[in-house]
């Protein structure tokens, strides 16, 4: 396993279809308190997107993905309601290794296609192991040919190794345009340490949502239910919880715009107030002017070109892409580059 820390080790099914594998150090906890003293401490002040995540946060997404303005998730799974059967047509896979796979939604429509092609295999990567397990389970009682092995990890480890051979092509699939929250930089990193993960004959699966109208986008990132502003503002009840704070989360605007020249939305928290924030857990005392924003979110919007260059400066190439009609969203499918 390659000098990953397992820290638990399930075999959780009778049938044996089932394995759960923790790797050490996982949770967005154990970068939380150097993030928010890296982000909070000065200005210009930022939170990483990742920490909007707790329970209520993850509530909160799912529940912004059923609003009328927020397009991508229904987009995206209308798309690959389309194009599975053609995205494994071209990756032969039979091992589908989903990073961050939260309920798995979307997932049924890709191992339905794999299935109908034989025996599969299920890796979800998520750090959160309750649901992880709910939705193998619930996997598992559906698909009687489907074989899951969970890890229950940062998808940022390197999780590949820690997976047990297998025969056959294995797909490696990062949806919903998550890598929009990175920068063009983290997102090649980070698809560079995913890549060399993989090997030769592997494909990578990447959502990406696209370049669109600035009303479209920008009604996206502002429902008028206000729930991406909640969604916003939870990442101060998730730092006030954790590191003992005193955030007033109603005291901060939800500011949400697209940059046109950047291809980005960008989310802020803008302070109504001058504020005086305490951080017991950390000692740290912030001072914020009325009108000073936090940075909490990138989310960039991609085009073929933007989306080949992250691939290409992850050492991968762009084997094919598949669109919806209205060019809202994409599915492109990386390879390896030759070397
Ligand atoms: C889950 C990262 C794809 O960037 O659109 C939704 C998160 N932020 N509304 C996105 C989000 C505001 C979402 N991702």
């Amino acid at each position: 396993m390659s000098g990953l820390d397992v820290v638990e080790y399930d075999r959780m099914d009778t049938t044996d279809r089932l394995e759960v594998v923790t790797l050490a150090s996982t949770g967005a906890r154990s970068t939380l308190v150097a993030d928010v003293r890296a982000g909070l401490a000065e200005p210009p002040r930022s939170l990483p997107p990742k920490h909007f995540y707790d329970a209520r946060g993850a509530r909160l997404f799912d529940a912004i993905c059923d609003t009328e303005e927020y397009y991508p998730t229904r987009t995206e799974e209308a798309l690959l309601r389309d194009v599975a059967p053609h995205v494994i047509a071209r990756s032969k896979a039979t091992e589908l290794v989903e990073l961050g796979s939260g309920a798995a939604r979307k997932t049924r429509l890709l191992l339905e296609a794999m299935l109908a092609e034989g025996p599969t295999r299920y890796v979800p990567v998520d750090v959160a192991r309750d649901m992880l397990v709910a939705s193998a389970e619930a996997l598992l009682a559906d698909y009687p040919a489907l074989r899951v092995h969970g890890l229950v990890a940062d998808y940022d480890q390197p999780f590949l190794a820690a997976l047990p051979e297998d025969e056959g092509g294995r797909l490696v699939a990062f949806l919903g345009s998550t890598i929009g929250n990175f920068t063009h930089e983290e997102g090649a990193a980070f698809l560079g340490r995913v890549g060399s993960q993989m090997r030769g004959d592997d494909f990578l699966l990447l959502g990406v949502d696209l370049v669109k109208d600035p009303a479209v986008l920008h009604a996206a990132y502002n429902d008028t239910q206000g729930l991406t502003a909640a969604f916003n503002r939870n990442v101060l009840e998730v730092v006030n919880r954790e590191l003992d704070g005193d955030f007033a989360p109603e005291a901060f605007d939800h500011v949400a715009f697209y940059d046109t020249e950047l291809q980005q939305v960008e989310m802020h928290l803008e302070a109504r107030r001058p504020m005086s924030v305490r951080l017991d857990a950390l000692g740290l005392q912030v001072e914020l002017s009325a009108g000073e924003r936090i940075h909490t979110e990138i989310s960039r919007k991609f085009t073929p070109e933007s989306t080949e260059r992250l691939l290409s400066d992850a050492g991968l190439v762009l084997a094919d892409w598949w669109t919806d009609s209205e060019a809202y969203f994409a599915l492109a499918l990386g390879q390896r580059a030759r070397s």
